[in-house]
């Protein structure tokens, strides 16, 4: 029997404010992931700034990928595909992963692979060692998106529900600001709400009464600034648990309630928001016994080009690539 050759290939992101380049094997095995936050560039906006994202990016991209190359041990040479996050994501960002990758897809005549962001979070745990069955419930849950998969195979994605606002990373940066506690609002709020001694529930729950897949964080984001001007001596810790609780509890409630629907067993939960311990511990105690929750650490769930790379493997095997005039798109 012949052996199937390693194939190696290149990831790079920049779709929002992360720089990062990675080295996949057989878009399984994570050589390097390099990532380069711009957080404290974007911190004293409360929010990314997408001109200095892009620039900033510009800035480090040859360098993260020199490191990523070195550190897997892997020349130019080789690569057998490069890819990079093409959509969705802050345009100008885009670019400059899309246009490096472009460059080393000419220059070595390498297949590029153009990724779907969201779908490369929702490969994240096959980087682990985790391969979820098709079909698969997939939630995505970051500063930019809240939306609920039915994931059937490479391309095939059905949306079952989305937010009609905010999204759910955007409720935590956002009501951080209003509390004044420091950008980005996820990591502060979760910890600040550890600490709350009393565990009221101050808010109401979220579409309580729906029996779709939508979600809805506005509304939410609201009863909190309202209840701040009537109590401007409320505990922030107390605020923070209960706001917690209901931007989380909703996630949980209808990622299961689609599983059952759809009777899919494999969760997968992915995203910045998805490394929320509280949000793991809430996924954990409403599984059924014959569901398998899916979480990748905490480091595959932020941006990373891993997933990136990763994903692309799997459409270099099914020998599905892109043109050099592929655009970057903001929206999909
Ligand atoms: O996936 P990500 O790194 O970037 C994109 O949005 O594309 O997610 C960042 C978002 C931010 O809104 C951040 O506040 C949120 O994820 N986040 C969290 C936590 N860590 C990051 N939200 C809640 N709890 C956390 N521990």
């Amino acid at each position: 029997m012949e052996l199937k050759k390693d194939i190696v290939g290149l990831g790079l992101e920049s779709s929002c404010d992360e720089t990062s380049a990675s080295v996949v094997l057989n878009g399984k095995r994570i050589l390097s992931n390099i990532i380069k936050s711009q957080i404290d560039l974007h911190r004293e906006y409360f929010g990314v700034v997408p001109e200095i994202a892009s620039r900033a990016h510009l800035e480090v991209i040859n360098k993260i990928i020199k490191i990523a190359l070195r550190e897997a041990g892997v020349k130019f040479s080789g690569l057998k595909y490069v890819a990079a996050t093409a959509r969705p994501g802050l345009v100008g960002s885009l670019l400059i992963a899309l246009q490096s990758a472009k460059a080393v897809s000419y220059s070595l005549r390498i297949p590029l692979i153009a990724v779907n962001h969201l779908e490369a979070h929702l490969y994240a745990p096959f980087l682990e060692g985790i391969e979820p069955v098709y079909p698969f419930m997939g939630l995505l849950v970051s500063g930019g998106n809240t939306n609920l998969y039915i994931v059937r195979g490479i391309g095939d994605m059905e949306l079952l529900g989305r937010t009609a606002d905010d999204a759910a990373g955007e409720a935590f940066d956002k009501v951080a600001k209003y509390l004044n506690l420091g950008y980005p609002g996820g990591p502060i709020i979760e910890k600040l709400a550890s600490q709350s001694k009393t565990k009221k529930k101050l808010f109401p729950k979220i579409l309580a009464d729906s029996t779709d897949f939508r979600f809805s964080y506005s509304g939410l984001k609201t009863a909190v600034v309202n209840y701040i001007k009537k109590n401007p001596n409320a505990d922030k810790a107390g605020i923070v648990y209960s706001f917690q609780e209901r931007a989380l509890e909703i996630l949980a409630r209808k990622v299961y309630k689609a599983a059952r629907q759809y009777n899919i067993k494999d969760i997968v939960i992915a995203g910045g928001v998805a490394a929320n311990g509280r949000l793991r511990v809430m996924l954990h105690e409403a599984k059924a016994e014959d569901e398998r929750l899916i979480i990748p650490s905490p480091v595959l769930c932020t941006d990373n080009a891993a997933m990136v790379a990763g994903i692309a493997c799997k459409y270099f095997y099914a020998d599905i690539t892109d043109d050099l005039n592929v655009d970057a798109q903001p929206r999909v």
